[in-house]
């Protein structure tokens, strides 16, 4: 038996839950029922798509996109863990941690009686991300895909001594045109600019974008809206566990140089990150465990907004 027939065997809901060979040789696990479709790969535990029935994509993947063995993937939703950006000490460490690019192993699927698909994926732990996270834990997540789109990261401290995480689903929504997208939810809060030297400012009214963008936006806690004239709709964005935001569009320039955009990509997707970063790190402390739990949803935009 082949991984993927064992897979199918153990996993695999006829018709709602199935694994391939995707692109780049990675295996995929496509999503499908009455509410939505989604793909999934298990490097990463990475969301490619999801869209609900009858709706456009609201994840974007980039068409430039690289996908293959250790590659990280310009779209979806990359899993940042257990630091967030650069690592504090080691600069030969990847950015944003080596979750995104890890294997995971699938640990349960469940098509539930409300319509719904279960998803459980753990990291794969080896030598190599022992080498760079020298602590015992756990890190495992439960994906809902349905009409909303459910993810929880729960990370389990299993060892004898606490440590502190940063983490973040770096998710990359689709949006009809990044110039007409506004974002409400974060006005009042202070953010650290990041394309302003790390300076320290607050947010007055909803974030508008027609520059690059890169703020970690700090204890908050409220819904983000993302109202998209374009598309007509409204993206909201709920979390809990998760103190950070973090909202970042390359622009023009930055897109060109990192190659794996697309062309005008930075129009068609903002990042809206559910996150503990910066000051919001999360320690943990032996035998407890830590959830950053994220939910999204779409409604048409209000009419009074578009
Ligand atoms: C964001 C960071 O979360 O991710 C940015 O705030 C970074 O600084 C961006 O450029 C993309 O990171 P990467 O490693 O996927 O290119």
């Amino acid at each position: 038996m082949t991984e993927i027939d064992t897979l199918n065997h153990r996993y695999g809901i006829s018709g709602q839950v199935v694994f391939k060979e995707g692109p780049g040789g990675l295996v995929i696990v496509e999503v499908n029922n009455a509410d939505a479709n989604a793909t999934i790969t298990l490097q990463g535990g990475h969301l490619m798509s999801w869209a609900p029935r009858g709706s456009q994509p609201v994840i974007w993947l980039s068409k430039a996109a690289k996908i293959g063995p250790g590659k990280s993937i310009r779209g979806g939703v990359p899993v940042c863990w257990p630091w967030f950006g650069p690592h504090p000490e080691e600069s030969s460490f990847p950015a944003h941690g080596f979750a995104r690019t890890a294997l995971w192993d699938v640990i349960a699927s469940e098509a539930t009686i409300g319509g719904d698909t279960l998803l459980v994926l753990r990291l794969v732990q080896n030598d190599v991300t022992r080498s760079r996270w020298p602590y015992s834990s756990q890190l495992t997540m439960h994906m809902t895909l349905g009409k909303k789109l459910g993810i929880d990261l729960v990370t389990r401290n299993t060892g004898d001594i606490p440590f502190t995480i940063g983490e973040a689903l770096h998710t990359y929504f689709d949006v009809g045109d990044a110039r007409e997208i506004s974002i409400h939810g974060l006005s009042g809060c202070e953010y650290i600019d990041k394309v302003d030297g790390g300076i320290r400012k607050r947010q007055t009214g909803p974030v508008t974008f027609s520059a690059e963008t890169d703020r970690i936006y700090i204890n908050t806690a409220a819904d983000c809206l993302i109202d998209d004239p374009i598309l007509g709709r409204r993206i909201h964005v709920s979390k809990q566990g998760g103190r950070s935001t973090v909202v970042w569009n390359p622009w023009n320039e930055k897109a060109a140089k990192m190659g794996d955009l697309g062309d005008e990509g930075y129009l068609r997707m903002v990042c809206v990150e559910s996150a503990n970063a910066a000051d919001n790190l999360a320690a943990i402390a032996p035998g407890d465990e830590h959830r950053l739990q994220v939910s999204y949803r779409i409604e048409p935009l209000p009419a009074l907004h578009r």
